[in-house]
């Protein structure tokens, strides 16, 4: 119930950009929708970010990072590029359109771009709270921002279709593995519930079977049926 009220406060979606803290030569980005204005005079940003996305520990290591404001009407793939894998290991940067302006990217199909200075930060068991002034916001088009309503009402399966099509067109390492790893692979491997769009491997309590239907992945927020003994 408390979460069909929430939802009634319409966030938009962004791409958080920030500089890559183990690899100075690439950037991370993260999907976000909490982003909000919370002050003007100075303008102040807050943005929350989940505790395990590498984009968070990589703005807590510089303080600072930049907003791409998504439109109506981005390419999906686009969102689940930043929104279902994690830039510890992928460059997402890699995928997309991007320029870069005082060191760091934004994307090129953004409708505003906001560069911003983390000025004060909050420690929760979940996420982390950055409350940010802005130094720049440019590039501003005329067309509507997508919000999180679009995306929950229709474009998910959208952006779900293009990353997992992206995904098939996409060898991974485990698609081929080496004879020699076949060799050493011992013949009953226990097997766990785990998410084919981020790889979060599940180990609650409760059996996985016995999640509710609506419950989602706490990584990447899609469904049970994302899903697959591996
Ligand atoms: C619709 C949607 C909204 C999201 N909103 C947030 C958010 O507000 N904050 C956050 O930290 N992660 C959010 N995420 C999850 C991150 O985008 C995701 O965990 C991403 O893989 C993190 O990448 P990173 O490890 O490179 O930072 C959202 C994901 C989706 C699909």
């Amino acid at each position: 119930m408390q979460e069909e009220v929430l939802f009634k406060i319409t966030n938009g979606l962004y791409v958080v950009s920030a500089r890559h803290k183990d690899n100075p030569e690439i950037f991370a980005g993260s999907l976000v929708d909490a982003v909000s204005q919370i002050a003007i005079n100075p303008n102040l940003l807050i943005l929350s970010c989940m505790n395990n996305s590498y984009t968070k520990e990589c703005i807590e290591q510089s303080g600072e990072f930049g907003v791409s404001v998504l439109p109506r009407g981005i390419d999906p793939f686009t969102v689940g590029n930043f929104g279902f894998q994690t830039s510890r290991n992928t460059d997402k940067w890699a995928n997309v359109r991007f320029s870069e302006k005082d060191g760091l990217p934004y994307l090129d199909e953004a409708i505003g771009k906001i560069r911003a200075k983390v000025i004060n930060k909050l420690d929760y068991p979940c996420n982390t709270l950055f409350i940010a002034e802005v130094e720049d916001a440019f590039d501003p088009r005329d067309t509507e921002a997508l919000t999180y309503q679009d995306y929950r009402a229709g474009f998910k399966k959208e952006v779900l279709e293009a990353f997992s099509l992206w995904q098939k067109g996409a060898p991974t390492e485990t698609d081929t593995p080496s004879p020699a790893a076949a060799e050493t692979q011992p013949s009953q491997q226990t097997k766990h519930w785990t998410c084919v769009v981020c790889g979060y491997v599940y180990d609650g309590e409760i059996p996985f079977e016995e999640l509710p239907e609506d419950w989602l992945c706490p990584l990447c927020g899609v469904g049970k049926e994302f899903f697959e003994l591996r």
